[in-house]
């Protein structure tokens, strides 16, 4: 018998003004975007911002059902968007917010294990590591480099 340790990294930033001004503006994009969503249900609303490597940036937000489970967050809304319009750019970066108005939030939100399992699978297309921003409707941030961090186990076929 062995135990094993992984290790994950991500770094905090006390607010948006510690970050360029591209990461300030898709983080500022996926803010915006929440305030669209589509969560009468839940009440909570998510915006996701992504940036891809022709500088584009994709928003979306979470869409619910009356039918609970047939809604999609913010972040596989933006993903699959994104890959569908754009299949050959690489995402570089996705920022998510989370909003639950009319008590805004500041504590910043992490993305579902659905949606990181998404992320992974986008990563394996591209061979590339994603950033991921997590905030709230201000203060503080977390980035991780990569979905290793998020889900050191994903499910590979
Ligand atoms: N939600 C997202 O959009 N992204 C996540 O990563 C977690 C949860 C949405 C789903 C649902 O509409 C609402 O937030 C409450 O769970």
């Amino acid at each position: 018998m062995e135990i094993n340790k992984k290790e994950i990294q991500y770094t905090t930033y006390q607010s948006i003004d510690e970050l360029d001004i591209n990461m300030q503006a898709l983080i500022e994009a996926s803010r915006q975007a929440s305030e669209q969503a589509y969560a009468p249900y839940s009440k909570f609303k998510v915006g996701a911002a992504v940036l891809l490597s022709n500088d584009k940036i994709i928003t979306a937000n979470n869409q619910e059902n009356a039918s609970y489970p047939e809604g999609l967050c913010a972040e596989r809304v933006a993903l699959f968007y994104a890959s569908s319009q754009y299949p050959k750019e690489k995402i570089r970066a996705l920022a998510i917010a989370g909003n639950s108005n009319p008590h805004t939030t500041d504590n910043l939100i992490t993305p579902c294990g659905g949606c990181r399992q998404v992320l992974a699978e986008y990563e394996s297309k591209q061979q590339e590591k994603i950033k991921i921003f997590m905030t709230g409707m201000k203060g503080k941030i977390m980035m991780v480099d990569g979905i290793d961090n998020l889900l050191p186990f994903r499910f590979e076929l």
